[in-house]
């Protein structure tokens, strides 16, 4: 496949909804296609910096705060990166990331640091692509997110609050950001998904609602996406398919809890195959059904 550098953003305007999770192994498969992929914390709880092991860089201690050395005052981001695994490396997060949102709020062209000071210089030549975990709320730091990668990758879970959750980051993050500039959403992303969907669960309340409403259905990976054919048989019990994914697996949560992308925790796990046609979205830029 002819693939293009690209940078994406892993958001959705809600906590707990699988960010971290899906922007780690993300960036994980495609480092593992044989691409050279950075993956960038950006969210001030830290918790992809922390999980991976870089509790120094997180805490200012003797580096001090390199997010504001690089997106207010300029510093090489090469300086700030440190290894994952192969192919694989990590812009960390600082604990003071809400005095560089602050700052980027008075700077000059503040929503255009990221891009201009640190994926514009690393994407295509040290990576091919470059993965940013998001924070939960909105402000300057998402707003770089957006700006700088220009693509969005939206995950959900079936939990309490989904649909707005979905309707805030469609309405309050991508509609508002596209009266100012182009941002494509690449893919919608279910994960955690446990429940029977011949039932009434959130489950299927969840992929009913992404699969069948029209500005949504073709952002939905093949791994998640059932077609109207595919409901028919789940209501009449003749559905023999796969179980939309990204499926509930405990070595996802135990990967997440080690420290280590799931291919690094466990390279049997079958919802590996998901988060690879992910990243097979990203290199081609949509969805291919
Ligand atoms: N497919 C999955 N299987 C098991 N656990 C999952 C799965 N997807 C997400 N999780 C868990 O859900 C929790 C929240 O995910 P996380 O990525 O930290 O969300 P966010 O970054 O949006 O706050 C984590 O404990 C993570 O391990
Ligand atoms: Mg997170």
């Amino acid at each position: 496949m002819q693939t293009e550098p690209r940078a994406v953003s892993v958001g959705i305007l809600k906590g707990g909804f699988a960010k971290t999770t899906t922007a780690l192994n993300l960036a994980r498969e495609l480092a593992h296609r044989n691409e050279r992929a950075l993956v960038v914390d950006l969210d001030d709880n830290g918790h992809m910096t922390l999980n991976l092991g870089f509790g120094d860089e997180y805490s200012s201690g003797e580096t001090g705060n390199h997010a504001e050395s690089v997106l207010l005052e300029g510093e090489d981001p090469r300086d700030h990166v440190v290894n994952v695994v192969d192919g694989l490396d990590l812009f960390p997060a600082h604990e003071d990331l809400e005095s560089v949102q602050s700052a980027l709020k008075e700077a000059t062209m503040g929503t255009t640091r990221l891009k201009r000071d640190l994926v514009d210089p690393l994407l295509g030549e040290e990576y091919d692509y470059v993965v940013v975990d998001c924070p939960a709320n909105r402000g300057k730091l998402n707003d770089n997110a957006m700006y700088a990668t220009g693509n969005l990758v939206i995950p959900l879970r079936p939990e309490n609050g989904y649909e707005t959750g979905l309707s805030n980051t469609l309405d309050r993050l991508v509609q508002e950001a596209r009266e100012y500039f182009e941002l494509d959403i690449l893919a919608v992303v279910p994960s955690d998904l446990r429940k029977r969907i011949d039932q009434d669960t959130r489950d299927r309340r969840l992929l009913r609602e992404i699969t069948t409403r029209d500005a949504i259905d073709h952002l939905v990976p093949n791994f998640a996406y059932l077609s109207d054919e595919d409901w028919a048989a789940v209501d009449d019990g003749s559905y023999d398919g796969d179980l939309p994914g990204i499926r509930y697996r405990a070595a996802i949560d135990d990967a997440h809890q080690a420290g280590v992308p799931l291919r690094d925790y466990d390279p049997e796990c079958d919802q590996l195959a998901a988060y690879d046609e992910l990243a097979a979205i990203v290199e081609r830029g949509e969805v291919a059904r």
